[in-house]
């Protein structure tokens, strides 16, 4: 099996020199410095075949960047094996570059002093694109990104959303096989992530582009990817789908029912409940369960409801998976699964 993405047992330290407090301190730093090592990534494993789409999500420090820094060949790993595209990133940098595309969602890429269209057309030169081709893909990129009302624009007056659009333009222009994207959403309102979730959709859906994403927005998550990584203090914690870590983590999940008439006794009902179930809140004729996974089937808790009362209407909610990564990061709820035999 050839992955388009391969790492193997790679770790990055970085040795940070520790400065000492006032003149006389920062005298004694340069003369005899004590150095910190910060391990931002710890013996990472990671595959990723061609085509698929993969989120790489971790709390802030969590080595996310660091991570895709390395697969660019941005930074040399302290030790491990990577290859991507069947390169190494850092001795064969420049072949690499025609195989793949990076967008950093924290800066550009483009001149900032030049209107958008000069940056696109440069590009075509850098990375020796055929005229015709880099034609044909402008045009594309000028429809799905909708890019025609800011072209003639100096990039450093383009608004953000508008910028990240003409980055993803500059960083697909050569029809790269694989796109690395460092939160390409970040500060961008839901119509402009909406629309940059919808590109990076059909850019793999037509050109099966394999795409890895760091992210904080759980959005980009369960609307892109269908395999998340979960990294934190540099290691890989989780590597699976997003149903899966809700099933595991989820807790408790939430049964609406809309009654007949209002409820005037919620009292009553909390007393029958059963085992497991809570009653979280009740509003006239709406009724709110709680109910862990283990505790009852949803049907069944149906069933017990429609025995005794007229229902309207029944609908369940999932735990927001905000919710369950915010737990996962607080409570080390992975850290602790790996840390046990
Ligand atoms: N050039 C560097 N020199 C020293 N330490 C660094 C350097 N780059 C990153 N680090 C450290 O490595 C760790 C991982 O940083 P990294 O930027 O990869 O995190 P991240 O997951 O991208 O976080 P964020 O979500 O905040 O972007 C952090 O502790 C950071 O301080
Ligand atoms: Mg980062």
């Amino acid at each position: 099996m050839s992955y388009m993405v391969e790492a193997r047992a790679v770790n990055k330290t970085f040795r940070v020199a520790k400065r000492r407090p006032g003149l006389l301190g920062g005298l004694l730093s340069v003369v005899n410095p004590e150095v910190r090592v910060v391990r931002a990534v710890s013996d990472l494993e990671l595959t990723i075949k061609q085509g698929e789409i993969v989120g790489l999500v971790g709390p802030n420090g969590a080595g996310k960047s660091t991570t895709i820094k390395m697969l660019t060949g941005i930074l040399v790993p302290t030790s491990g094996e990577i290859r991507v595209a069947g390169l190494a990133p850092v001795p064969q940098r420049r072949e690499l570059a025609a195989h793949i595309g990076v967008v950093f969602g924290q800066r550009t890429q483009l001149w900032w002093d030049l209107p958008l269209i000069d940056s696109l057309r440069l590009l075509r030169h850098l990375y020796r694109v055929p005229e015709a081709r880099h034609s044909a893909n402008l045009a594309r990129l000028r429809e799905m990104l909708e890019l025609d009302e800011f072209m003639d624009t100096p990039v450093r007056q383009l608004s953000l959303g508008q910028r990240m659009r003409g980055d993803l333009a500059a960083a697909v222009l050569h029809d790269p096989e694989l796109l690395y994207l460092d939160e390409p959403t970040i500060g961008l309102d839901v119509v402009a992530k909406a629309r940059i979730r919808e590109f990076l959709l059909a850019l793999n859906a037509e050109r099966g582009t394999t795409i890895l994403l760091t992210t904080h927005d759980m959005d980009d998550v369960e609307l892109l990817c269908p395999r998340m990584v979960i990294i934190d203090h540099g290691r890989k914690l989780y590597d699976g789908s997003v149903a899966e870590i809700r099933e595991r983590f989820g807790g408790e999940r939430t049964l609406i029912a809309v009654l007949d008439a209002p409820l005037h006794d919620g009292g009553a009902v909390e007393r029958e409940l059963p085992q497991g179930v809570s009653l979280a809140r009740v509003e006239g004729p709406r009724l709110e369960l709680s109910f862990g996974r283990g505790s009852m089937p949803a049907h069944e808790l149906v069933a017990w409801l429609g025995a005794r009362y007229r229902l309207r209407d029944v609908t369940f909610q999932e735990p927001e998976i905000e919710d369950v990564i915010r737990r996962i990061y607080e409570e080390g709820l992975l850290l602790k699964e790996v840390a046990s035999p």
